[in-house]
Formats: structure tokens, C-alpha cells, sequence
């Protein structure tokens, strides 16, 4: 048994306090007869909870994709700096969405967040390997040597190997770089051990999905098409 207003914010309809005044208008029933009291105990599996004659039904599963900007981690919380969590609206934080992965502080672009943690546990899995592209300016000019580099695992400065990567010379300063796995600043540091420090780093597409011209800072939930292609593309056993 749960308390009708937990039942009823978990739903997303409503924050705890909004949900004060919507229960006094006798909006909600449970069974058929109004109730005004959120502290009412509603059993989930089987009492019939409806909101303006509407069943209310459980937390749908919400997968959103973030253009994220500079400057904010990709933490649920930090005592120091704003986190991604600030540019997720309120009715979408009360599902429960959580970043899918991470991106460091200062670099932009394609940030998926979900409540579905089976489809987050699958997109993260370096076993399904799936392709994160991005959009890097540099210093010097990367050229065929780093690409080869690339393509055969590069070792970083640390010693860690990567697996094998795709690097595209876009032009002077510029590359574009696809990786399959996410270790920590990866991107950043492979191109460091090629002698190109990152300057400016954005994630333009992973797996299927790409920016596709959604604005710095803002967000879109994925279509159901989206979330079912996420789905297929992550289906090899793990
Ligand atoms: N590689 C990096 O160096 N940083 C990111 O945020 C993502 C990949």
C-alpha cells in the first residue's frame, strides 16, 4: 500500500504540494468515490485510482535526449557544480529520469536520460559496443597516421589500450572521432596521445540517434519508434 499522493507524483501528474490543491477540488477517485486526503493508502495492483474520470496509471517510461551545454556535470547531484539535473523539467525529474552515461563538464552535445534502467543498463553495456560519435577542434592537424593509430587501439599515455576507434580529419584543428566504449575523458585523452589536445569537444550522435539540430540546452523525448530501435540495436546477449 502506498500513500495516494506518492501514487500520484510517481505518476507525474502533479508535485506533492500542486497535488494538495488538485485532491481538494475532488478530482481524484479511487474505487469511484472522491478523495481529498493524500496520506490515503492506495493499494497500486489493485484499487482503480482516476483523475478527472481518467485511470492514472503507473510512471510511463520517458527517454529524453539533452543537447547538454558546457559547464555542467553529469551527476544526479554534486556539492560544487550545477549538474545536468538542472536542465530537466520538473514533471520529467518526478520520473525519474537519470542520465544515461556521462559527458565531462566542459564538453556539449548528446546526452540521453531515462527511467528505464534496463534501456540505460543496455546502452551503457561495452558489450553492445554502441557508436558514440563526436565533433572535436584540437591542436595541429590530425592526419592518416593518427587515423591508423586509431584503428588499431591506441594505447594512452597511462598505458590503458583502447579498442579500436575511427578517426576522421575534418581539417586543420578538426576531427571527428567514433568510439564504442566510454572510459574516463576518453576522447580527450586519446587525442592527447596523439599530441592533439582537445579544446572544444561535442557528442553529435549515439547508436541510431543524433542532435539533428536540437538547440544547445535543450531536450526531446524520444518517439516510441526511437526507444523501440534502442532497443533492437542492444538485443545481442549481455
Ligand atoms: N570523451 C571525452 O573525453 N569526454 C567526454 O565527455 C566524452 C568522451
Amino acid at each position: 500500500m502506498i500513500r495516494l499522493d506518492k501514487l500520484l507524483s510517481d505518476a507525474g501528474l502533479a508535485s506533492r504540494r500542486e497535488l494538495k490543491t488538485i485532491l481538494k477540488t475532488a478530482a481524484v477517485c479511487v474505487n469511484g468515490r472522491p478523495v481529498t486526503d493524500g496520506a490515503f493508502k492506495v493499494d497500486p495492483a489493485a484499487d482503480r485510482v482516476t483523475f478527472r474520470g481518467e485511470p492514472v496509471e503507473g510512471p510511463r517510461r520517458v527517454v529524453l535526449m539533452l543537447h547538454k551545454p558546457a559547464g555542467y556535470v553529469s551527476s544526479t547531484e554534486d556539492p560544487r557544480d550545477r549538474t545536468v539535473m538542472e536542465l530537466i523539467p520538473e514533471l520529467l525529474l518526478r520520473q525519474g529520469v537519470v542520465p544515461v552515461g556521462r559527458l565531462d563538464k566542459e564538453t556539449e552535445g548528446l546526452l540521453l536520460f531515462t527511467n528505464d534502467g534496463e534501456l540505460a543498463h543496455r546502452l551503457i553495456s561495452p558489450k553492445h559496443g554502441i557508436e558514440k560519435r563526436y565533433y572535436a577542434r584540437h591542436e595541429g592537424t590530425a592526419g592518416e597516421a593518427d587515423a591508423a593509430a586509431f584503428a588499431a587501439g591506441l594505447e594512452l599515455r597511462d598505458g590503458t589500450r583502447c579498442l579500436p576507434a575511427v578517426l576522421r580529419p575534418l581539417g586543420p584543428g578538426e576531427s571527428e572521432i567514433t568510439v564504442t566504449e566510454g572510459k574516463y575523458h576518453q576522447v580527450r585523452r586519446m587525442m592527447a596521445a596523439r599530441g592533439h589536445t582537445v579544446t572544444y569537444l561535442r557528442r553529435e550522435a549515439e547508436g541510431p540517434l543524433t542532435l539533428c539540430g536540437l538547440p544547445l540546452g535543450e531536450l526531446r523525448e524520444l518517439t516510441a519508434e526511437e526507444i523501440e530501435l534502442l532497443y533492437n540495436i542492444t538485443k545481442a546477449p549481455n
